[in-house]
């Protein structure tokens, strides 16, 4: 079990994000279950709007390919992604769609989404809970040929959902997480 790696990779930047504390809350959970998990920032990969004479010009950016290189050493990936306008942000968009264009040597294109299992989950301070955002990650992953486990997590009013202790004070927002969290570790498992 030791063996099994998850890579988290939280959606947002931003300072306080619920969606970054969100991600560290659910890498906890992924340690607990015994998993080797590494949560990320992609403030590490910065990488430009998708240009196609960008491309073109100087080639993927060296951030999307050791993005790859990253995601392409772990089993499992969850993304935990903000809503923006009832979609993914384009920070999210735009780190996949840099991801898609990468070209290793001796390996298909996109293969990267392809051999691994995907998690998704978002916060937001609706009720909704960063529902549409899921429904727009989990289209575009599949696209790419990814497996997405069906368990997801859309955590609702996520600035109130912790308690003191900084865990998540819902039962059905911890079941939701345990669930995901379970799924994932199961199919990257059986996807190794
Ligand atoms: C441009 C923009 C659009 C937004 N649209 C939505 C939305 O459609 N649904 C929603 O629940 N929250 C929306 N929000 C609020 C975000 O969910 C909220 O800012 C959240 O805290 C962002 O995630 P973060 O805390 O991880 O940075 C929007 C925020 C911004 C800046």
């Amino acid at each position: 079990m030791s063996s099994l790696k998850i890579l988290v990779i939280p959606g947002s930047l931003r300072t306080g994000s619920l969606n970054a504390r969100l991600a560290a809350t659910a890498a906890c959970e992924f340690a607990q279950a015994g998993a080797d998990v590494t949560c990320i920032s992609l403030g590490d990969f910065p990488l430009p709007i998708y240009d196609g004479d960008l491309q073109t010009k100087s080639g993927v950016p060296k951030n999307a390919v050791n993005l790859k290189r990253m995601i392409g050493v772990h089993h499992g990936v969850l993304i935990v992604t903000p809503e923006y306008n009832s979609s993914v942000p384009p920070l999210v968009k735009n780190t996949i769609d840099w991801l898609t264009r990468v070209q290793d040597a001796q390996e298909p294109r996109g293969q990267v989404f392809r051999e691994r299992a995907f998690a998704i989950a978002a916060a937001s301070e609706s009720r909704l809970g960063g529902t549409r955002s899921l429904a727009a990650l989990r289209l575009i992953l599949t696209a790419c040929h990814a497996t997405v486990i069906p368990n997801q997590l859309a955590l609702s009013f996520a600035g109130q959902a912790y308690d003191d202790m900084d865990r998540l004070k819902h039962p059905a927002d911890v079941e939701s997480l345990s669930a995901l969290v379970q799924q994932l570790i199961d199919v990257s498992q059986h996807m190794m």
